[in-house]
């Protein structure tokens, strides 16, 4: 933790940090746990299909890693029951007052393919009741709830949710609704921006209410990843998990080189599974319980993500005439090729950006000021139709929104008629 010259919103988050240590989500600090860490992070070369780790590997074994990669995805807490349960006592939470109606209305998604043809029947007659929680209860028993694990054991004939744990599913899948709002096939990779991560960690008992204060006031589809790091409160937009083969720079702001770097920091040092963290450049050295349940999955993890495409534009949804002009807006006039380049658009593997050439900044705290680097990476734009709103910030409410900042903050000149063209071809990625 930075110690050093600090600014009044330093000091802000001093405060902050002071009731953080005397609250439950407090995690320890352990100097110098660098050991099984290192050995992973140094295994595994850039993510991508020219990695070390990958190219050598035969394509069953390929297909194998990917598999269990997906089972990691959708259903690994890494032991992260110790925080939900054991300290955020969410399990009680969910059995007391979480109904099937105000999940979903909290952005939980519910997988189709997971419910057995009765209680398929029972939804739609009826007669399975979305208005009590033992009906949660059940979907989790019947590992339905996306991005949640219970452990539910009997006590009395009764079904008790004993433990509950979250997995990268929560944030970075959601559903397509097949069934009925909120319930169908997963879709992993795609980030859940109805999810109020916030608002759900705010109904622990355990916080008290000025902690409860600064979960809610997140709000929908974004989470703060280094809130419980440096004490400050300014969250970010939940990002896709797709389309980041090729890319050798994670996160907004580029922190690490490949995705375990960033799945290690997540399972560890948000979710609270039993693992280490270290970061020098955060002067970070987390480590939970005492047995690794995290890095010997990180490889099979990150196959996984790398193996998710970003979804094509749908057919249709875009006017395809107006997106060829604006790509040549996007070459030429609008200058945005400079910085989004190649297959992924994105310069990220040969550099990053000063927080000025993000178009959410100037912003306070910046959100690049918290990070590793300082800095930002350059967001890469395959599928970027599908997870409105836009920059790191969530400021952007569409594509033309994002057209017409650039076009002002950077004085482009483009006509009203550029900048609508630019914003179909952005549509149609
Ligand atoms: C509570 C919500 C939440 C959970 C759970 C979560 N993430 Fe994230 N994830 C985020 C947010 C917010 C960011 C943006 C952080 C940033 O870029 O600075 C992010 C960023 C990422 C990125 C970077 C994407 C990019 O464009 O570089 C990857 C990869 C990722 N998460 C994977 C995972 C994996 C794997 C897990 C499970 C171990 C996980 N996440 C769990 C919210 C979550
Ligand atoms: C100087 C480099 C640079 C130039 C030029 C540039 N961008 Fe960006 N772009 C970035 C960076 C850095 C980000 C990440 C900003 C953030 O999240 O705060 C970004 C983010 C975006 C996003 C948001 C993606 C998301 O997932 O939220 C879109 C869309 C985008 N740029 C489109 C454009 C268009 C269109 C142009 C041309 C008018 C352009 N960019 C020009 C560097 C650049």
């Amino acid at each position: 933790m930075k110690a050093e010259h600090p600014h009044p919103a330093e000091l802000q988050g001093l405060a902050a940090r002071r009731r953080l240590a005397a609250s439950p989500l407090r995690f320890m600090l352990i100097a110098g746990t660098v050991g099984a860490a290192a050995a992973v992070l140094g295994a595994c070369g850039g993510g991508g299909s020219d990695n070390a780790a990958t190219g050598t590997a035969s394509a069953a074994e390929q297909a194998a890693l990917v598999a269990q990669g997906q089972q990691i995805f959708r259903f690994d807490t890494f032991g992260d029951e110790a925080q939900w349960t054991d300290t955020l006592r969410m399990h009680e939470v969910i059995s007391a007052a979480v109904d099937p109606v105000t999940a979903l209305s909290v952005g939980l998604k519910v997988d189709a393919e997971a419910l057995p043809a009765a209680v398929v029947a029972g939804i739609q007659n009826g007669t399975v009741d979305l208005k009590s929680p033992a009906t949660t209860v059940a979907l989790l028993k019947l590992n339905a709830v996306v991005g949640v694990k219970g452990t539910v054991g009997t006590v009395n004939g009764v079904d008790k949710l004993t433990h509950v744990g979250i997995t990268c599913a929560l944030c970075h899948s959601t559903v397509d609704n097949s069934f009925a709002a909120g319930i169908g096939k997963r879709l992993d990779g795609w980030p859940n921006r109805d999810l109020n991560p916030g608002a759900i960690i705010a109904l622990s008992p355990a916080l008290t209410p000025a902690q409860k204060l600064v979960y809610n006031a997140w709000g929908k589809g974004k989470f703060d990843p280094r809130f419980n790091v440096d004490g400050l409160s300014k969250p970010v937009v939940i990002p896709p998990a797709y389309g980041l083969n090729g890319i050798h720079r994670i996160t907004f702001t580029g922190d690490g080189d490949e995705i375990a770097y960033w799945n290690r920091y997540v399972s560890v040092v948000e979710m609270g599974g039993q693992g280490s963290m270290t970061e020098p450049r955060l002067n970070l050295s987390v480590t939970h319980g005492t047995v690794d349940l995290v890095s010997s999955k990180l490889p099979a993890l990150q196959a996984y993500q790398l193996s998710l495409a970003a979804p094509p534009a749908p057919a249709g949804s875009f006017d395809a005439v107006a997106a060829a002009r604006g790509q040549l807006v996007f070459e030429s006039g609008g200058k945005c090729a400079s910085c989004h380049s190649g297959a992924t658009f994105t310069d990220a593997n040969s550099r990053l950006h000063p927080p000025g050439d993000s178009m959410a900044e100037p912003e306070t705290p910046s959100y690049a000021s918290r990070s590793a680097t300082k800095q930002y990476r350059t967001s890469p734009l395959r599928g970027v139709w599908q997870h409105a709103p836009y920059f790191h910030d969530g400021s952007a409410a569409t594509l033309g929104d994002v057209a017409q900042t650039y076009n002002t903050k950077l004085q482009l000149g483009l006509t009203a008629q550029e900048v609508a063209d630019l914003a179909e071809y952005l549509k149609s990625l």
